[in-house]
């Protein structure tokens, strides 16, 4: 098959990451037959220098003609002091919501390689981590109204956090899909004791209830839920949840997995176009210096060859190869520990190469 990809290098230690991903792209189109192509596209702190936008709507279209698109990740202190629209992250956000992508599948998973990693103590690690966290991503407090301004000789600032019937609908019926597909259990995440978006979602999730009466659907409160995951991990199968929950709880249950530097993630909407990118950040303390871990990055693009690609057998390929490497001893900084070989970026890059 031909795939043209559009490739976001990224901020400070990212394109570091996303080099190594593309090595591994290259090594599966030679191995399977397949052609991808790559078309680079600027987006968030590189957007900014070049451009004085974090996403100029000529990049944005680079990436609608595009199969899918890969992205490490962006933003940094070089662009931290700039106004709220100028701002790197907010190339992202445009990104997302100008690509439609409304789901945010966020995996959290035990490697049992890295059991001992996880900040959990190990009679609940034990119990097992596999959950997945399925985050609203074009929706609320994240698109609502902004704006700060003076009232009686002070600052106010507002930001709402508006929900549609139809918004929540369809993200509620990914998770229930996604539920279906594993071991049919739906936790739905809100603050229905405060928010009237979190009574909204009830509703419309009630109603889905009742079509897939095959899913043992519940509900709980986002700060019960911050709790829930690090006390009993094993209780969860999917979370479905808002846009601002979903970034909360999926940093918390990518660090009781081990290392945030080992989550993918992949964002959705109605077609098969979709965006992959590692859950973590840019990393602007480590940059340059080789030693990012590029596996999140590199299982991103793994997932991009599954889901957008119906590329199963060449997905479970570099799969399998990061799971070589992790038996084989093989670690990044942030997930070593004494008794393993310690490596850099490019040099896990080799090691995964060599395991394809
Ligand atoms: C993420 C990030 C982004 C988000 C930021 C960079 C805007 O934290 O992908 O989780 O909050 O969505
Ligand atoms: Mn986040």
């Amino acid at each position: 098959m031909e795939k043209n990809i559009a490739v976001i290098y990224g901020d400070c230690a990212s394109p570091e990451i996303v080099t190594q991903a593309l090595r591994v792209l290259d090594a599966v189109a030679e191995k399977f037959g397949h052609t991808f192509t790559y078309t680079k596209v600027l987006m968030g702190g590189e957007a900014i220098d070049a451009y004085g936008d974090p996403l100029p709507q000529s990049e944005l279209d680079k990436c609608l003609q595009s199969d899918s698109v890969l992205l490490g990740a962006i933003g940094g202190p070089k662009w931290e002091g700039l106004p709220g629209d100028k701002r790197a992250e907010k190339g992202l956000l445009r990104l997302r919501a100008g690509m439609g992508l409304y789901s945010n599948n966020r995996p959290a998973k035990i490697w049992p390689q890295l059991a001992d990693a996880s900040p959990l103590k190990p009679a609940i690690v034990e119990k097992g981590i596999d959950f997945i966290v399925v985050r609203e991503l074009i929706g609320g407090v994240y698109f609502g109204e902004h704006r700060t301004y003076e009232e009686n000789g002070e600052k106010v600032a507002v930001d709402t956090m508006p929900y549609s019937e139809h918004e929540i609908e369809r993200i509620g019926r990914i998770g229930f899909e996604t539920a279906r597909k594993r071991q049919k259990k739906l936790t739905c995440v809100d603050k229905a004791n405060v928010l009237d978006t979190s009574r909204l979602w009830r509703e419309v999730m009630h109603r889905l209830a009742a079509e897939y009466p095959d899913v043992e659907y519940r509900e709980m409160f986002v700060d019960n839920c911050a709790m829930q995951i690090c006390k009993d991990p094993a209780q969860f199968d999917v979370i479905v949840t808002e846009n601002m929950f979903g970034d909360i709880l999926s940093d918390e249950a990518s660090e009781i997995t081990g290392s945030i530097g080992m989550v993918p993630s992949s964002s959705l909407g109605d077609g098969t176009r979709g965006l992959y990118e590692p859950i973590h950040g840019s990393a602007p303390d480590i940059a340059g210096q080789d030693i990012i871990n590029p596996i999140a990055c590199i299982l991103s693009a793994a997932m991009m060859l599954r889901y957008s690609f119906d590329m199963a057998a060449e997905a479970d390929c570099i799969e399998a190869a990061v799971n070589q490497v992790l038996n084989d001893g093989i670690r990044t900084a942030d997930i070593w520990r004494p008794g393993c070989e310690k490596v850099g970026c490019a040099a896990m890059g080799d090691a995964i190469l060599a395991r394809l």
